[in-house]
């Protein structure tokens, strides 16, 4: 099976979230199961770059929305790689979606409808030699690759399937934008792209998937419902019965303490103590003093949605009750200032990182007793996951991924030796506060929290599962087709 997976961003070549982890493992995960992923991506200058000194054209579209385009062929990792030279859209300095300051750029819109339109050139033949048995779309910014498929064919339609990573992030846009889509009328329907007058990148893929897909079960359940469906919880009742949820796995080879080059020590399950070194150093870098309380972490983007409003407010029960906070995230200006003031307040008991720094993120999982996850909602997450293999243990909401992926340690769980950390209900002030105590009691209980860490460490958070799970969606849609 051939599938066209169409996305905004892959590690390891350009990364801003979860995302592009998802996206750059499926073709590795999916490979065992005989589907060969073939990735569509922008030409940003860091994947241009990647593609060496005289990248392959497939395709050269004399306008794509306007712009001259081209379609390069290269490698993400060792799978096939497609890539919209376009540089009209793409050859710019900045973020993958907005400028240095954080602005969205005015043209997103055309960005990505011309990163549909060239998918759904893709997918319907007009490249000679690249055929494909399915569409799989990621995210807002590759809905429309699913509309223009539907409503603006270049061949015969696949079938396809769109992941929803994350609902906040629609797509939307003014309806005057339609007449420069390219697209016919009838696609600006209540049943198509249109969304209260406007237009909706994300409902637009939705419509027209053959099978809709989020990153977790309970994510799944909770777009049902308005606060969770930001608006298009009745497209997603509607079509209930073609939506799924399949949890996203993490890279083992990557995420290993065993063997992680980026700890002073590496460990096993059975060698927890050798933690110690890592704590040690994590603390020195931070600036914090050694402790008999827990070292929270959080590596996190800084947004409402991430509940680190909430966190900065407990910050300082966190340190009454003996914690310690290790922080590394960037975001929103007004919390990132908040963090940096609570340091100050508490100097030796928080420290603060602001910015983006991966080994940094390594290091902290391999020193920090636990992670800190307090969404107001998550798709999947993948922090708590890697915290789970570090033996760093999850202390999330129970939300979505964060659900599907913690066992919490109620008495139960605790006298079967399952638990694997601690979750709470409802993102506020006195909830998570609760829960930051309940995980300073477990911390001082050696032996039932080495049992959290070990449970943990063993737990299956691997792609094998999730691969079979795509596979079989996959293999549904073409079978039938
Ligand atoms: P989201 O995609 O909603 O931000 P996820 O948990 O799915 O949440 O994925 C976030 C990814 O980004 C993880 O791989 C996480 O380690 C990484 N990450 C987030 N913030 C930082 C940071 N400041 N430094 C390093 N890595 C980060
Ligand atoms: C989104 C979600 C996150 C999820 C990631 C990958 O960024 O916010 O929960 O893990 O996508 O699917």
């Amino acid at each position: 099976t051939n599938v066209l997976s169409v996305a905004s961003e892959a590690v390891p070549l350009v990364k801003t979230g979860g995302l592009a982890d998802v996206v750059g493992a499926l073709p590795e995960a999916l490979a065992p199961h005989g589907v060969a992923l073939t990735t569509l991506l922008p030409g940003y200058p860091a994947v241009i770059a990647a593609l060496g000194k005289k990248p392959k054209a497939l395709h050269k579209w004399d306008s794509l929305l306007g712009e001259p385009a081209r379609l390069l062929a290269g490698k993400i990792s060792t799978h096939p790689l497609l890539v919209l030279d376009a540089p009209g859209l793409f050859a710019r300095e900045g973020g993958l979606y907005g400028d240095v300051t954080g602005r969205d750029w005015a043209d997103n819109w055309k960005r990505f409808a011309a990163l549909g339109r060239a998918a759904a050139d893709v997918a319907g033949g007009m490249v000679k030699g690249l055929t494909f048995d399915l569409m799989h779309a990621h995210d807002w910014q590759a809905g429309m690759a699913l509309a223009y498929q539907r409503f603006a064919p270049a061949g015969p339609v696949l079938p396809s399937v769109i992941t929803i990573h994350n609902m906040a992030f629609q797509g939307h846009y003014g309806a005057d934008l339609f007449p420069a889509l390219g697209l016919p009328p009838q696609a600006m329907a209540i049943d198509g792209i249109e969304y209260h007058g406007g237009i909706s990148f994300l409902k637009a893929g939705l419509a027209a998937a053959s099978r809709i897909t989020t990153v977790s079960p309970t994510y799944a359940r909770e777009i049902r419902e308005p606060g969770f469906g930001m608006g298009l919880e009745g497209l997603i009742r509607a079509r209930e019965g073609d939506v799924s949820g399949i949890v996203n796995g993490i890279d083992p080879a990557v995420w290993n303490p065993a063997s992680d080059p980026a700890l002073k020590g590496t460990y096993s399950a059975r060698a927890l103590a050798k933690r110690a070194a890592n704590a040690q150093a994590l603390e020195a870098e931070f600036g914090i003093e050694q402790g008999d309380g827990p070292l929270f972490i959080v590596i996190s983007r800084l947004t409402w949605q991430k509940g680190m409003d909430v966190l900065l407010e407990a910050a300082d029960h966190l340190v009454g009750i003996g914690g310690r906070l290790a922080l590394l995230g960037s975001g929103d200006a007004a919390l990132e200032s908040g963090f940096h003031a609570a340091a100050a307040r508490h100097p030796g008991k928080i420290g603060v990182r602001i910015g983006y720094d991966e080994a940094l993120s390594h290091r902290m999982l391999g020193g920090g007793d636990a992670i800190l996850v307090p969404s107001r909602f998550e798709p999947c997450g993948l922090t708590q996951l890697y915290g789970l293999a570090y033996g760093c243990v999850p202390v999330v909401s129970r939300t979505g991924g964060l659900a599907d992926t913690v066992i919490d340690a109620n008495l139960a769980a605790r006298q079967a030796g399952v638990a694997t950390g601690v979750q709470f209900d409802g993102v506020r002030w006195q909830t998570l506060a609760d829960a930051l105590t309940r995980t300073v009691q477990l911390y001082r209980d050696p032996a039932a929290w080495r049992s959290l860490q070990r449970a943990g460490m063993s737990a299956d958070f691997s792609w094998i599962g999730s691969g079979l799970a795509y596979a079989d969606l996959y293999r549904s849609l073409t079978v039938a087709a």
